[in-house]
């Protein structure tokens, strides 16, 4: 499938056909989100894939009525502790010669370190941002896969992280179900390119 036809196909699906999602298939959705661009390449998404009929109706309380029917729900996290990784990614990144003939190439790790370093508010805004990606990584690779998902960003985190009992640097960015979609939405209202282009400088 053309990256462009699964953009044009995806709908946000709210009504899912009961057929699991076998393992191979989440497989490909993690690799997708594995893939994902990063901020230093910190890779700060960890996923769990909520599948087993007990732990989706324990989930199922937590948000929204439909999120729980599909079959799979994957539970989105941002791990907290990244951020301490940072000088071990950004060395891999220019072993692997990503800063080559940049002013990144003979950045000390002290300046790197430094131009990254923000307060905790905006490092876990940082960090969901990076989720994001992957998630979006995933939700798009599913339509090519059969699969419809949608973004959740109405559930109680609290809630989510009891459930699944999640340690504390585990900030839980979004929930996503997948699942074979039981309903063909239209495409959903969009703002005319004028409202969102502000122009070329
Ligand atoms: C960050 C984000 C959060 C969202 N949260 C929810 C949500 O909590 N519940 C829901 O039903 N849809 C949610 N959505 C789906 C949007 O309503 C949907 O993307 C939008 O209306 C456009 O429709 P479409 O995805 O079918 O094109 C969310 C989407 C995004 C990107």
């Amino acid at each position: 499938m053309e990256l462009n036809d699964a953009i044009l196909q995806r709908r946000s699906i709210r009504k899912f056909k009961p057929d699991a999602v076998d393992s191979a298939t989440i497989a490909k959705l993690l690799e997708a989100a594995r893939l994902a661009p990063s901020g230093s390449n910190l890779q700060p998404w960890r996923f769990i894939a909520v599948t087993s009929e007990e732990m989706r109706a324990k989930l199922a309380a937590t948000t929204l009525d439909f999120v729980c029917t599909a079959p799979l729900v994957m539970v989105c996290c941002a791990d907290l502790n990244a951020t301490e990784t940072r000088a071990e990614r950004s060395a891999e990144l220019r072993a692997a010669g990503a800063f080559a003939g940049t002013q990144l190439e003979n950045m000390s790790l002290a300046d790197y370190q430094q131009r990254t370093q923000s307060d905790p508010a905006a490092t876990a805004a940082y960090l969901s941002l990076n989720v994001a990606i992957a998630m979006e990584h995933m939700v798009l690779r599913a339509v090519e896969l059969g699969l419809g998902s949608c973004w959740v960003f109405m559930f109680s985190r609290g809630k989510v992280k009891k459930v699944l009992d999640l340690p504390d640097n585990l900030l839980v960015t979004g929930l996503i179900p997948f699942g074979y979609p039981d309903q063909e939405p239209q495409p959903r209202p969009r703002l005319p390119l004028d409202q969102i282009y502000l122009g070329e400088v």
